[in-house]
């Protein structure tokens, strides 16, 4: 396993929509070495999920994980390792809230994105089987986030309110507190 470089905004692989991947392709030694290094990249830097392109390899394979306090996104509930092969998103229900993101493809910059507050999410998990899952609250847009990246589409093109964005250093100075109250009703909507 090892730690891959993750390309950033204005690099083509994250501005195109990634190809599918066949059950042939999956099970070889290259991808699942790719999925390893998907996993250990973001622990290494901290990402609550990362997509293939972000490595620039233009698969549909994607990881989510929230570990307990996570050092980036301590207000996001812990998320099991979950490994996403050509996934597909449903939104339940109408629910949409604005979540403040970040992504490690755009360094130094947050805002507030739309997302729905339930999804069901239709994937393959590493082995090839068949998954079907429906996430809640924060979680659900993190998996927003990661297919977006599958279809070439980068959070900044999603945020509404463009003032809303900011670094990293004056969210934590100017948008943290009232977000961590947006955060933790999201929180005890989704265990509800
Ligand atoms: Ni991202």
């Amino acid at each position: 396993m090892s730690v891959r470089e993750i390309t950033t905004i204005g690099d083509p692989v994250l501005a195109t929509p990634a190809r599918e991947i066949d059950p042939d392709e999956l099970a070889a030694p290259e991808t699942q070495r790719l999925i390893d290094d998907l996993v250990e990249t973001k622990r290494a830097f901290d990402g609550a999920g990362l997509a293939a392109n972000q490595v620039g390899v233009p698969v549909r394979i994607a990881v989510v994980e929230v570990e307990p306090g996570n050092p980036r996104y301590p207000y996001k509930p812990p998320f099991p390792l979950t490994v996403l092969v050509n996934p597909t998103l449903e939104p339940l229900g109408d629910n949409v809230a604005e979540i403040n993101e970040g992504c490690l493809s755009v360094p130094d910059l947050r805002g507030d994105v739309p997302r729905h507050l339930a999804v069901r999410a239709r994937y393959l998990d590493r082995d090839g089987v068949e998954r079907e899952q429906d996430v809640r609250g924060l979680s659900a847009g993190t998996f927003q986030h990661e297919v977006d990246h599958l279809d070439g589409i980068l959070f900044v093109e999603r945020v509404a309110d463009r003032k809303s964005l900011s670094t990293w250093e004056q969210f934590e100075r100017h948008r943290r507190d009232e977000f961590l109250r947006r955060a933790e009703q999201i929180n005890r909507w989704a265990q509800s």
